[in-house]
C-alpha cells in the first residue's frame, strides 16, 4: 500500500512535549507553523511518561498534542520510545540490560540500555508499540514512525549477556547445523578450541587475548540479524495497525555496527542524523584539515551519508535530526559558520532528501543535553539558526516555483538512484562486513574502513562527480566508475557484477583477502579477485606513521602508510614508491592499490582514471562541493574563503551566483 506522500522539501523539528509546560504546546506549534516547518518528530523517549507503571497507559497528554499539531497542518513523526526503557521495567526484569566487553552492565541512568537478544524485554517494546499504534495510528496528525533512536548509538550493539549467548548459540546451529562444521569452518583446531555441542560456545569476550577472529565475526553477524529481528518486530506492528504511514528509523553517521543496507531493508524509507561539526571532529584526518573546516564541517561528510542512506532506502530518505547550534558531546562543539545551517538543509535536498528536519526546537535547561543548542534557547528566544531556516522556507518556495518542481523531477531523481538506470556516473561499493573484518583483524592500529572509504568517495566529489554509495549486490549497469575502497570477503555476485561491468575500477587493498569464514583463501588474496586480476599477494607488511612509503608520481611527492602488499603479478605496475615496489597495478579496466595513499595521490589517481573515460568533471577546489538534482546543480562552499564557481557566466542562477561567499549556496538551472 502506498503511503502518504511528501512534499518535496519538507522541514521538520524534533519536539519534546513531556519536557515542557503544556502552556507552552500551542505557542510552540503555532511558531513552528509560522516559521515553515510541517513536520514534528515527537515521543521518542517519552516511554516513563507514557506508561508510568507496568500496562498503566496514560495517552491523553499524547493525544492533545497530536490533536494540536492537526489543528494547525503539522504532521507527526511518531517515535516509539523503546531507546528509554522506564526504570520500573529495569527493576522488573534487570538482565535486560546490554553487558559490554567486559562484563559489566550498562545500567539504568542514560538511554539505550537494553539487550537486543532479551526476549522479556523484546515483548515489553513490543507492547508499548502496540498500544500507540493502536491509540494513534490512523491520527490524521500521524504521517510517519521512527522505530526506537539511533539503533546503536553509545556503542550499545554488542552486548554479552547471558540472553546474547543463548541466542547467539541457536544462530549458530541455524547457520551450521552441526558443531563439526562450526569447528571446521572456523579452525578451532587451532589452540585446542574444538567445541563437542553448541552448548559449549561463550561469546567472544573476556578471553585471554583475542579470540578466533571467525568466532568474532559470526558474533557481529549475529548481532547485526538481532538489530533486524528487533526493528522488525515493531515495523510489522506499525504496518497493522498505522497503514499508509512512512516507517523510518534515524541512522548515524560513521556508524557501521550492524548492517544497515540489511536493516533498512524493512522499513519504508531511510533517515540519518546529521552532525557535521562533531562529526569531523572525531574523524582520523589531520588537524589542518579540522583546522580548515571546523565550523562548516568536513565537506564530503554530509554528502557520504546523504548518497549511503538514499540507497539503504531505495530512493527515498529523510534527515531526522540535523545539527542547528553547538552540540555537547564531542571532544568540542564548535557553533557552525553563519550559513552553515543553511547549507546542509539545501545539501540535504540536493541529495535527494525527502525531509530534512532540526533537532531540537527548544534547548533544554536541564539534564544531559542542556549544552546541545536547538532552534529556540532554554528560555524560548530565537537562536541564530531560525533565521537561516526562514531565509531556507523562502529559497525552497523559489526552487518549488521552478520548472524543475513543476516537473516533478525530484521524484523522478529518487526513483532513478534506487535502481534501473542510475543518475550519478560513480558506484561506490560500501561493506558493513568489510569494516567488521578490518575492525576485527586490522593488522595495523588505526586501519580504519570508513576511513579509507571517506579518501575514495573524496577523490570523485572533487572533480564535482555525483556518487552512488552501494551494496556488493547492486546492479551496476548505467555507472562510469567504479571504486571499490576494500572489501575482504568479496561475494561471488559482485566478481560477477564486474566481469560484466564496461568502465574502470579502483580497488582498494585488502579486497578479497578472506573468505566467508575468515580464512586466507586457499589461491591466496586476492581470492575471488583472481577471476579479474592476475595476482596473487604474497606478503602483508603494515607499517608505523613515523615510516611511511614515500612516492614520486609525475613530478610530485606523496606518501603511502600503514600497509603494504608484495605482490606477483603479470598486470602492469602503474606508480611505485620511491624504493621501487609498485603501489598500484593495472590490468584491463581495473586498478588495484597495494597500499594506502594519501588524499592528495588517491585524488591524483582518480583524476587520472577518469580522464580517460568520456565521464564530464570538473576540479573543485578544496570545499567547494556540486550535486545535480534533477535539472539542478547546486554548488555549496565548506571551505574558508570565496570561490569563483566553474560556471558559464550565462548560467541561469536560481539562487545565489558566480562569486560563492564562505558557507554559501548557488543553485543553477541546467
Ligand atoms: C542524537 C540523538 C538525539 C540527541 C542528539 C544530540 O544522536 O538521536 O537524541 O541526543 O544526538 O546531538
Amino acid at each position: 500500500m502506498a503511503t502518504i506522500p511528501v512534499t518535496p522539501y519538507s522541514l521538520g523539528v524534533c519536539y519534546y512535549p513531556e519536557q515542557w509546560d503544556r502552556s507552552r504546546w500551542t505557542n510552540d506549534l503555532n511558531a513552528m507553523r509560522d516559521l515553515g516547518l510541517s513536520y514534528v518528530r515527537i515521543g521518542e523517549f517519552a516511554w516513563s511518561h507514557l506508561e508510568p507503571a507496568p500496562g498503566e497507559y496514560q495517552f491523553g497528554w499524547l493525544q492533545e498534542v497530536l490533536d494540536l499539531a492537526a489543528e494547525r497542518g503539522l504532521s507527526v513523526v511518531l517515535g516509539t520510545p523503546t531507546a528509554t526503557p522506564p526504570k520500573w521495567l529495569v527493576d522488573w526484569m534487570p538482565d535486560m540490560l546490554a553487558i559490554d566487553e567486559d562484563g559489566r552492565p550498562k545500567m539504568f541512568g542514560s538511554r539505550r540500555h537494553y539487550c537486543f537478544s532479551h526476549t522479556g524485554y523484546r515483548g515489553v517494546a513490543a507492547r508499548i508499540v502496540e498500544k500507540l499504534a493502536e491509540a494513534f495510528g490512523q491520527h490524521p496528525a500521524i504521517a510517519a514512525w521512527q522505530t526506537d533512536n539511533e539503533y546503536g548509538c553509545h556503542g550499545t550493539i554488542l552486548s554479552y549477556s547471558d540472553a546474547a549467548r543463548i541466542s547467539f548459540r541457536k544462530w549458530l546451529q541455524d547457520k551450521y547445523q552441526t558443531v563439526e562444521n562450526l569447528n571446521q569452518a572456523w579452525g578451532n583446531v587451532f589452540w585446542s578450541m574444538e567445541y563437542q555441542s553448541f552448548d559449549e560456545i561463550e561469546l567472544p569476550n573476556l578471553t585471554v587475548t583475542q579470540p578466533n577472529p571467525a568466532h568474532s565475526l559470526d558474533f557481529r553477524r549475529f548481532s547485526s540479524d538481532q538489530v533486524k529481528s528487533f526493528n522488525r518486530e515493531q515495523v510489522e506492528i506499525i504496518r497493522r495497525l498505522s497503514p499508509r504511514r512512512t516507517i523510518l528509523h534515524n541512522f548515524m553517521g560513521e556508524f557501521l555496527a550492524f548492517d544497515h543496507f540489511d536493516v533498512a531493508g524493512d522499513l519504508d524509507a531511510a533517515s540519518w542524523d546529521s552532525y557535521p561539526l562533531g562529526a569531523l571532529s572525531l574523524l582520523d584526518l589531520p588537524e589542518s584539515h579540522k583546522r580548515k573546516f571546523l565550523r562548516s564541517g568536513d565537506p564530503d561528510f554530509p554528502a557520504f551519508h546523504h548518497d549511503l542512506y538514499r540507497t539503504c532506502g531505495r530512493g527515498r530518505w529523510w534527515v531526522m535530526e540535523q545539527q542547528p547550534g553547538p552540540v555537547n558531546w564531542a571532544p568540542y562543539n564548535p557553533s557552525p559558520h553563519p550559513g552553515m545551517v543553511r547549507l546542509w538543509t539545501h545539501e540535504a535536498f540536493a541529495h535527494g532528501a525527502e525531509v530534512v528536519s532540526y533537532f531540537r526546537w527548544r534547548q533544554a535547561p536541564f539534564a544531559q543535553e542542556q549544552m546541545h543548542h536547538g532552534i529556540n534557547r532554554p528560555d524560548g528566544s530565537p537562536d541564530v539558526a531560525t533565521d537561516e531556516i526562514r531565509a531556507t522556507v523562502r529559497e525552497i518556495r523559489t526552487i518549488s516555483e521552478s520548472d524543475h518542481a513543476k516537473h516533478g523531477i525530484t521524484r523522478v531523481a529518487a526513483v532513478r538512484s534506487a535502481g534501473g538506470s542510475k543518475a550519478a556516473p560513480v558506484g561506490l561499493i560500501f561493506d558493513y562486513q568489510a569494516a567488521w573484518t578490518l575492525a576485527i583483524q586490522p593488522n595495523r592500529e588505526s586501519f580504519d574502513y570508513f576511513t579509507l572509504a571517506l579518501s575514495f568517495y573524496r577523490s570523485a566529489r572533487r572533480l564535482g562527480l555525483d556518487v552512488d554509495i552501494l551494496p556488493q549486490t547492486a546492479n551496476l549497469d548505467g555507472y562510469k566508475v567504479l571504486l571499490v575502497p576494500s572489501l575482504p570477503i568479496l561475494r561471488p555476485n559482485l566478481v560477477a557484477s564486474l566481469k560484466s561491468f564496461r568502465g574502470p575500477v579502483v580497488i582498494g587493498p585488502r579486497t578479497g583477502s578472506k573468505t566467508p569464514d575468515f580464512r586466507i583463501p586457499s589461491q591466496l588474496p586476492p581470492g575471488l579477485l583472481q577471476e579479474l586480476f592476475p595476482m596473487r599477494v604474497l606478503r602483508a607488511e603494515s607499517l608505523p606513521d613515523f615510516a611511511p612509503i614515500p612516492v614520486s608520481w609525475r613530478g610530485v611527492n606523496y606518501q603511502c602508510r600503514h600497509w603494504m602488499e608484495q605482490i606477483e603479478t603479470s598486470a602492469t605496475p602503474w606508480i611505485a614508491s620511491t624504493d621501487g615496489d609498485a603501489i598500484a597495478f593495472t590490468h584491463e579496466a581495473f586498478t588495484y592499490l597495494a597500499t594506502v595513499p594519501e588524499q592528495s595521490l588517491v585524488d591524483a589517481m582518480v583524476e587520472d582514471i577518469v580522464s580517460r573515460t568520456d565521464v564530464p568533471f570538473m576540479l573543485l577546489p578544496d570545499g567547494l562541493r556540486t550535486r545535480v538534482h534533477g535539472d539542478l546543480r547546486y554548488f555549496f562552499n565548506y571551505g574558508p574563503t570565496k570561490v569563483s564557481l566553474p560556471v558559464p557566466k550565462e548560467a541561469g542562477f536560481l539562487i545565489g551566483g558566480p562569486e560563492l561567499p564562505v558557507a554559501g549556496v548557488a543553485i543553477i538551472q541546467l
